[in-house]
């Protein structure tokens, strides 16, 4: 957990993560992005959506609205199912998830996915596992609450005015399916991504920004024919953790996880774990959905979800194998990634993010040595902010000032001395290599856009 605290406390230090209404000593689970986590988990977004969306010849972005129709719910199954297992404490009145009680208590060796409420209860029982909370063990039975937030639509709350906040946002990717496939011309195989937010009402352990109520989901659904459906998650799994390498996650510390229990409409399932320093904890979800989701699609909406193979004149709803990431997850897991603590030889420890450079908040902060550089600073800093996120430091010593950018990330540093006046040439730092050469003003654009390459 020493990284962990270590982590947080400089996410709100540093501007990159604060408690959500911080002022009124906040909301549990929730939490706001500031100057520096904004522009780091919109690169990470945009790198997301470089890989499964432009580089991907047959995929679609799309961005459907978070309010669906109820219906959409009925058919997914989430009003019916979609629920944690929940009970009280008699003693402190605190809800807790047994499912949660029995991993912790069993740390990991009993799987409370394969179990029913009933023996949930016994294992509860028999093994007295105590309130976390009053450390009793005096528990209500086991009901099921449902995660979807619902709000009503209009100026009555009868219950047909009864909406929800969507709980993920794969089902506006399969309502779409037809929309996108005849205005597209798309031909089956071929994929639908979305980037949007998602809301669940979770009894959440804490654990930072790891699992909120409000979060973002970067998922993407393969629509494709029966019979290449286990090609293709394969290849999926594969491309998952690709992106992953990608963004500079070591292999050791990414692993593959496959479901224990598969829905029954399901040939498999796996998520790739990460080894966060809380442990080692899902990070994305890899699914063979089958053709389950079009298909409930059809029967609720009475609407045919059937796709027309132009080339064999066969009709078929297609499978689909679904890839889910949640935006605020993977930035965390970037974060904890990166950190680093490094001894320098003269005893400091500089802590230091190593985002790789196309995701850094800021690509370039801008030093001028004296303050009476600032003027040709500022103009190198206008310049240079037209092409990317560019920052600016004239307070304190030149060490404090690359400790600070060190510790946002930023990959290079770009000192203004007098020279600068003679010659129009800069000093630039690397962040990770400490590693210092001297460049014409006229090349930085350049020689910055090709460090930040991805
Ligand atoms: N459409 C499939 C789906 O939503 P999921 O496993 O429930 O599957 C997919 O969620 C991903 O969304 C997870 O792997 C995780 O990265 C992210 N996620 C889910 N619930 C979350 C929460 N409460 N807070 C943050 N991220 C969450």
């Amino acid at each position: 957990m020493g990284n962990f605290d270590k982590i947080v406390n400089l996410c709100k230090n540093r501007g990159f993560i604060f408690p959500g209404s911080d002022i009124y000593d906040g909301l549990a689970n929730t939490w706001d992005y500031g100057p520096v986590g904004v522009e780091l988990k919109n690169n990470i977004k945009r790198a997301w959506w470089k890989k499964f969306v432009q580089e991907a010849h047959n995929s679609f972005g799309i961005d459907a609205d978070i309010f669906m129709n109820s219906k959409v719910w009925e058919a997914s199954g989430h009003t019916a199912s979609f629920s944690d297992p929940k009970m009280d404490c008699k003693n402190c009145k605190t809800r807790h998830r047994a499912d949660n009680l029995i991993e912790e208590y069993s740390k990991g060796k009993v799987n409370p996915d394969l179990m029913t409420n009933e023996e949930m209860e016994q294992y509860i029982k028999d093994n007295h596992i105590n309130c976390p909370k009053c450390g009793k063990s005096d528990w209500t039975s086991i009901r099921n609450f449902n995660l979807m937030f619902s709000t009503s639509r209009g100026v009555t709350d009868e219950s047909q005015n009864l909406i929800y906040l969507r709980p993920e946002t794969a089902q506006g990717e399969f309502v779409n399916f037809l929309n996108v496939q005849r205005s597209m011309r798309a031909k089956v195989p071929f994929g639908i991504a979305q980037i949007g937010k998602a809301f669940r009402n979770e009894v959440t352990p804490g654990n930072f920004t790891f699992r909120t109520i409000e979060f973002e989901q970067m998922e993407h659904q393969w629509f494709c024919k029966a019979d290449t459906s286990l090609k293709y998650y394969e290849e999926f799994k594969k491309k998952a953790m690709d992106f992953l390498l990608s963004l500079g996650f070591k292999q050791e510390h990414l692993r593959y996880h496959d479901h224990d229990k598969l829905a029954h409409y399901a040939k498999a399932a796996c998520d790739i774990q990460y080894l966060y320093p809380i442990g080692w904890e899902e990070l994305n979800g890899i699914h063979h959905r089958g053709d389950w989701d079009l298909s409930r699609h059809q029967e609720f909406s009475g609407k045919s979800m059937m796709y027309l193979d132009p080339y064999t004149n066969e009709k078929y709803i297609p499978n689909v194998v679904e890839y889910s990431i949640g935006a605020d997850r993977l930035t965390l897991a970037v974060m904890c990634e990166a950190y680093d603590e490094e001894i320098l030889d003269n005893g400091e420890t500089r802590v230091v993010m190593h985002f790789h450079p196309a995701i850094a908040p800021y690509k370039v902060a801008i030093l001028p040595l004296q303050k009476n550089l600032s003027e040709k600073a500022m103009e190198v800093y206008s310049n240079l902010s037209k092409h990317f996120m560019v920052t600016y430091d004239e307070a304190g010593s030149i060490g404090k000032r690359y400790r600070r950018q060190d510790e946002i990330g930023t990959p290079m540093c770009v000192t203004i001395d007098f020279d600068t006046l003679e010659d129009n040439t800069v000093t630039i730092r690397d962040r990770d290599t400490m590693e210092q050469i001297r460049i014409k003003i006229n090349d930085l654009v350049n020689y910055v856009n090709e460090k930040i390459k991805y």
